[in-house]
């Protein structure tokens, strides 16, 4: 069956090679945006039958996104393509899972259900920020994780010894567990507490704090851990805490979705961080190659497809 491989456009920072090296063959689409802000894309070629991995971008722009990413459904469906993989790297509205307040709307499933609605038959992300919030779609939504990217970037940098990480929320607790058992250092757990009512947060400190400000007289690097970077006041907290108790060593900050909302890297810049670093899900100043999600999707394409040499025809 032959594979091809469509992307936003606009998704510039996405690597497409290592679906070309598993033979997929590139679609290209023509965009643009009319004066007034609508959209519209062309397939610049004859669509062929097979199946269709469609590549679309999550951050900025979030809404035109989202219209891009349905016209691009629609008109495969409508070219007559059966077999369509949504992968959205970063999935907008993710983080709105649930019903807060009575009357909300739960943005994250209504997008979902949107696109599989069109048709798509399955959908791709990585470290969306609640896998569980996805649970009702079954094996139709697939969450790839990054775990093992993290593992060997760290590994690859630093001296198990000498580095621990942190999650800065409990949300965050098992990802870094498992990084950190893939790696072979040591990590702490950060405890956000919010008031109940507005959700505000009222504090950010460590869990185990008697372990860490131990940790901190023979730690040379804390590394800080998110699913997502937005404002950097959650891992500005953490980094502020840890110089307040004297931490002189390096502090890094590593993110799966670096979006920098606000000046967020100036704030985590002056908050005591020394080191930032992303992966890229999302297009921004930090983004290293090695951390590229790209092979881990093909891989995840590959393996649901059943495909057994990792090549298409
Ligand atoms: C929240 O639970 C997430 O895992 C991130 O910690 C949060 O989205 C980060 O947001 P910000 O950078 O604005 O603190």
């Amino acid at each position: 069956m032959r594979m091809y491989v469509v992307k936003d456009p606009l998704y510039e920072q996405f690597k497409i090679e290592p679906f070309v090296q598993h033979n997929f063959k590139i679609i290209s689409i023509e965009h643009k945006t009319f004066p007034d802000g609508e959209e519209y894309i062309r397939f610049c070629n004859e669509v062929e039958k097979g199946t269709y991995t469609v590549i679309l971008r999550g951050f900025p722009e979030q809404n035109a996104n989202i219209f891009r990413g349905i016209l691009i459904v629609d008109t495969l469906k409508d070219l007559g393509i059966e077999d369509i993989i949504l992968v959205w790297p970063y999935l907008p509205y993710a983080r709105q899972d649930k019903r807060f307040l009575p009357g909300e709307a739960i943005s994250a499933t209504t997008l979902v259900k949107t696109f599989f609605l069109l048709g798509v038959s399955k959908l791709i992300t990585v470290d969306v920020h609640n896998e569980n919030a996805f649970k009702q779609f079954g094996s139709s939504v697939l969450n790839v994780t990054t775990e093992r990217l993290w593992a060997d970037y760290i590994a690859s940098k630093y001296h198990r010894d000498e580095v621990a990480i942190i999650a800065p929320d409990r949300g965050r607790e098992s990802f870094v567990r498992k990084v950190s058992d893939y790696a072979g250092v040591e990590y702490y757990v950060f405890e956000k507490r919010r008031d109940p009512k507005t959700g505000k947060i009222l504090g950010h400190s460590p869990i185990d704090q008697e372990s860490i400000k131990t940790a901190i007289n023979y730690i040379k690097c804390f590394i800080v851990l998110d699913d997502i970077i937005a404002t950097g006041g959650t891992i500005a907290n953490v980094a502020k805490w840890l110089r307040g108790e004297g931490f002189k060593g390096k502090i890094a900050v590593y993110g799966t979705h670096g979006l920098f909302l606000e000046d967020a890297a100036n704030r985590l810049l002056l908050s005591g961080v020394d080191e930032m670093a992303t992966t890229d899900t999302v297009s921004n100043p930090f983004v290293r190659d090695e951390l590229s999600v790209s092979r881990l999707i093909v891989s995840k394409i590959l393996e649901m497809m059943g495909d057994k040499n990792g090549k298409f025809e």
